[in-house]
């Protein structure tokens, strides 16, 4: 059973003077328990697709469906903040806080209720790797895998059901990037959640349970 589903999407980028297509009649379905990949050309649309998958943008036609729902009907805000975790390529962290910091907050904006904000936090950075002495260190300090740790770590703060990661390995060395790997290939395998990942990696898009190739439009 699909947990989330694209449903013959399209997507236009609406400019001054013209609409742009960069995604047609794309139909992706996707169950938890794998690790899917998304390759293609730069300006494929990858991106684009995410952000559909996110709850961020709504398709020009077509639907993508959360759990048969269709987002376009949905509280999208609660999706985003509690359903789905995102990583991005430039981590998107707050800088300034410490990893623990950027964790508990993205814990509370999720509504959720927990007993042990800060526990829960540090024992998700223990997860990934992260040694405890740099869990209270300011994120501006810390090297860029162990950044991208951090992200998974929020990600997974609120316990989402889908993981979205957008190049989660790019400008990692080849360690990093199969550490990075070997732990969302664990949260699909281990935990039955639904991982998602754009890549330009030939090494990732080989470890995937399943590829998707997109094709671009022009
Ligand atoms: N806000 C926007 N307005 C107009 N066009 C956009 C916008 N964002 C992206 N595009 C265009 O849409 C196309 C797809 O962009 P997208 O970012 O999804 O590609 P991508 O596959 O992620 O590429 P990359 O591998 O380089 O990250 C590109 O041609 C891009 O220029
Ligand atoms: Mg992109």
């Amino acid at each position: 059973m699909s947990i989330l589903q694209l449903d013959q999407v399209g997507y236009s980028y609406t400019g001054i003077r013209q609409r742009v297509q960069v995604l047609r009649d794309i139909s992706y379905q996707f169950s938890p328990g794998s690790v899917y990949g998304i390759v293609g050309r730069s300006g494929a649309g990858k991106t684009t697709l995410l952000s559909l998958l996110s709850g961020l943008t709504l398709p020009t036609s077509g639907r993508v469906l959360f759990d048969g729902r269709d987002l376009a009907a949905c509280d999208r805000y609660r999706y985003r903040s509690r359903d789905v975790g995102v990583v991005f390529q430039s981590f998107n962290l707050l800088p300034s806080l410490t990893a623990t910091e950027n964790i508990v907050l993205s814990m509370h904006i999720s509504g959720k209720q927990y007993r042990d904000y800060r526990g829960h936090a540090l024992k998700l950075l223990q997860k990934v790797g992260i040694e405890r002495e740099k869990a209270d260190r300011r994120v501006l300090h810390l090297s860029g895998g162990e950044q991208q740790r951090v992200a998974i770590a929020r990600a997974l703060s609120y316990d989402p059901a889908v993981i979205l990661a957008d190049e989660p390995t790019g400008n990692l060395d080849e360690t990093t990037q199969d550490q990075v790997m070997a732990i969302l290939t664990q949260l699909a395998h281990r935990e039955n959640k639904c991982v998602i990942i754009v890549t330009h990696s030939p090494a990732v898009a080989r470890q995937v349970d399943m590829l998707y190739k997109l094709a671009p439009l022009q």
